[in-house]
């Protein structure tokens, strides 16, 4: 069963803008997707409507506080999360780490271990380099084969000790889009004795997420890579947080999730992720009857939401074998990533590209003087490019759809390269 994807689409103001009469074709989503009207309008609303600060004895201040709740409820149940107390919400993903591995730091001990991967974002490799450097960690390295674009679990086995405090990996890479295998990873830190940290920032967008299936202590993803504000959300299991100080002021709660929300929070923001997770409920509720089985397990909302996803996940996927077979029959193209036709549901549709010699930034503004968007170079994936050896070679090309583009916007980039940018 196919999304509506006139539905979808109608639901997104900027899907429809023209510049001098050519449509815009958003393929730079991995950077951050376009929002749905309604989430542009929670944000105004709080705004307008409920512009105070919280845990006041007041009407505006008391809609604030009924709003963060509702938000940390929505969060919760997009990620299957027990307690909506275990959302915290932040700046963004890179913010939160930070502030998560200063917390972790002092409860390890010199010469403990993490594992943090050759695949990653660098948002989850430098914070806990820097907590490696600050209190005498070790820092090993999960490396990924340049055949496959995947992790070898057997590499992560040898790698794991009676020292391994926290394994740190991505659920998707943001540069070859590869979906790890997050599950097998979380069950092999465990057994290890270790902590799991699953950067979620290109996994949540485009499968469903549920942390008490895939076994991790924390996860932390940004909603403005799926279809919501600039905002940062981490998930802990409530354990997982316990033995932690964070850095707050004396005022501050002193418990989960509000002693980790250091300062005033952006309350608008999170009217605007609440309405994120809201638009993924009306897929869920209008498209997704086919995908509810699947999740049985779970109930209302949070059973829509991951049948919203499962419904878009096979979209996705289409589009990912349609760019990859079109991308792979353009002379001089190669695709750094998961192909095999077989194998999309090893995939999110993040595409990168190189195309011989020529530069990626050049093709970049090609694509751009067609109104096409697509990012180049490393994307803070660092390690991943060095890996493949593209660091002196300006990086990659990132062809990143989503649910809400179509098989002939794809064509349209796909033209494009074939006639004109690339047979230049
Ligand atoms: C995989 C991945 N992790 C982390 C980040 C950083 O997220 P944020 O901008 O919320 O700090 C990004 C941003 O592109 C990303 O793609």
């Amino acid at each position: 069963m196919n999304p509506d994807i006139d539905a979808i689409r109608a639901r997104f103001p900027s899907l429809s803008t023209q510049d001098d009469g050519i449509s815009r074709v958003y393929f730079d989503n991995p950077a951050g997707t376009q929002v749905p009207a309604s989430v542009a309008k929670a944000v105004a609303d709080c705004m307008i409507e409920s512009c105070a600060n919280q845990k006041g004895p007041f009407r505006t201040s008391r809609r604030v506080d009924k709003l963060i709740s509702d938000a940390r409820d929505a969060m919760a149940d997009l990620l299957n999360a027990e307690s909506a107390d275990e959302i915290v919400f932040g700046q963004s993903m890179t913010a939160l780490t930070f502030s998560l591995a200063r917390s972790i730091g002092p409860t390890l001990t010199p010469g403990d271990e993490i594992i943090v991967s050759q695949m990653d974002h660098d948002a989850n490799i430098t914070p806990w380099v820097m907590m490696a450097r600050d209190h005498d960690l070790r820092i090993r390295w999960l490396p990924f084969s340049i055949e496959t674009y995947e992790f070898d679990l057997a590499d992560l086995d040898e790698l794991l000790t009676d020292r391994t405090r926290m394994v740190c990996v991505g659920g998707a890479s943001n540069l070859t889009g590869t979906l790890h295998d997050i599950k097998a990873i979380c069950a092999r830190a465990r057994d290890a004795g270790a902590l799991s940290f699953i950067d979620g920032v290109q996994s949540v967008p485009h499968v469903p997420t549920d942390v008490r299936d895939l076994g991790c202590d924390f996860l932390a993803c940004s909603a403005y890579k799926f279809f919501g504000p600039h905002q940062g959300v981490l998930w802990g299991r409530r354990e997982a947080f316990a033995p932690l100080t964070a850095y707050q002021v004396r005022p501050a709660p002193s418990a989960i999730p509000g002693n980790f929300e250091t300062g005033t929070p952006s309350f608008e923001l999170m009217a605007g992720t609440k309405a994120a997770v809201e638009y993924f409920d009306w897929i869920g509720t209008n498209m997704a009857a086919d995908y509810m089985d699947r999740f049985e397990h779970l109930a209302g909302r949070r059973q829509r939401l991951h049948a919203a996803f499962g419904l878009l996940a096979d979209y996705e996927q289409g589009l990912s074998s349609h760019l990859i077979a079109g991308l792979q029959s353009i002379n001089g193209v190669t695709v750094h990533g998961v192909t095999d036709a077989d194998a999309m549901h090893r995939r999110v549709p993040t595409v990168s590209f190189t195309a011989g010699q020529k530069d990626p930034q050049t093709i970049a503004e090609a694509l751009d003087e067609e109104n096409m968007f697509v990012w180049h170079g490393h994307n803070y994936a660092v390690e991943v490019v060095k890996a493949l050896g593209l660091e002196d070679r300006g990086g990659v090309v990132r062809v990143g759809p989503v649910h809400y583009n179509t098989p002939s916007e794809l064509d349209r980039l796909l033209d494009s390269l074939e006639s004109r940018i690339l047979s230049a």
